[in-house]
């Protein structure tokens, strides 16, 4: 993903009505450095309660796919990951892994973290978005397709159908799907989460115009942009926006390109599914994907699903 790349997406982004920008660019360096901050503050219960669920079913997991390569998309810092990793390696001996990410230096730091953690891992990184990595699928079988941290709520429904197409036809029959979704529908709760006190999920979201200011040559001042996190009960999600809370032009050098942004306008930079499990089952056995076993906390406010290419 070049620079141009960026400055055509954002372009694309600020000339839709209602204005919005690929949250794919939120994870430069930086981004993902804040990423990993907010999995860490005591309201982001997602990456906890999934570690937790890791922890307990990671040996049942390999039990039930045998032994298999683990590919993982948005594998960000592979510290979940290293729980699976370790089931597998101690029951086949080894275990291949290929984490796919879009920051290079979260992969770099991932390998030498899993170098200490899960040293019966061979790891191979890739570096690219999904789009780059479906055909690393085709050259691993059997296979088990890593999705987790409920990654799959940034896509939306169009492009989830056009997602999950993909997999499917990228994967064997005997290949499975590890899916983690966030299936929380606890107002109060979601509003912390995705509104951290520390303040880094605001940090998160003013990456994407600092970013446009660092890479694009822009001069927004991302000082006066607010961050606003809601949930929205009707369509099951947390809408994410950058609030200009005063009127800016924002000018992409590179294309020589310059967009007028209104007081009080809310640009989205992302949202966040929430799921049902019995929602999500026929959704994915409509693709291929039979669902053979769901873990979850004792809440229910996230689960683990172990799906079957059949
Ligand atoms: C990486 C998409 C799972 O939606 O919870 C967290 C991203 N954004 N806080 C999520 C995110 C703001 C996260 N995912």
């Amino acid at each position: 993903m070049s620079d141009l790349d960026f400055a055509h997406s954002v372009i694309r982004g600020l000339s839709n009505t209602p204005r919005s920008l690929d949250c794919r660019y939120i994870y430069d360096d930086h981004g993902s450095r804040l990423f990993e901050l907010i999995c860490e503050q005591p309201e982001y219960y997602l990456t906890r309660v999934e570690r937790a669920i890791l922890l307990d079913a990671a040996d049942e997991i390999a039990r039930l796919t045998g032994s298999a390569a683990l590919i993982e998309f948005g594998s960000g810092n592979s510290t979940k990951t290293q729980i699976l990793l370790n089931a597998y390696a101690h029951r086949f001996g080894g275990v291949r892994y290929i984490p796919v990410d879009i920051s290079d230096s979260i992969l770099e730091q991932a390998e030498s973290e899993l170098a200490k953690t899960a040293p019966l891992a061979t790891v191979d990184s890739f570096h690219g978005s999904y789009e780059d990595a479906f055909h690393l699928l085709h050259s691993f079988s059997p296979l088990v397709f890593l999705f987790l941290g409920s990654n799959v709520g940034n896509l939306d429904a169009v492009e989830a159908t056009e997602f999950w197409w993909k997999i499917s036809s990228s994967l064997n029959p005997g290949d499975f799907c590890l899916l983690g979704v966030d299936t929380n529908e606890d107002t109060d709760a979601l509003h912390a989460a995705y509104n951290d006190a520390a303040g880094y999920s605001a940090e998160f979201t003013k990456n994407i115009f600092a970013r446009i200011n660092r890479d694009l040559g822009a001069s927004i001042d991302v000082d006066t942009i607010k961050h606003v996190a809601r949930y929205s009960p009707d369509h099951n999600r947390v809408e994410i926006f950058g609030k200009f809370t005063t009127a800016q032009q924002i000018h992409i050098e590179s294309l020589d390109h310059r967009v007028t942004i209104e007081e009080d306008e809310l640009i989205m930079t992302e949202i966040s599914r929430k799921f049902r499990i019995d929602e999500v089952q026929p959704y994915l056995k409509g693709f291929g994907l039979e669902s053979r076993q769901v873990f979850t906390n004792p809440e229910r406010t996230f689960a683990v699903m172990l799906l079957a290419r059949v």
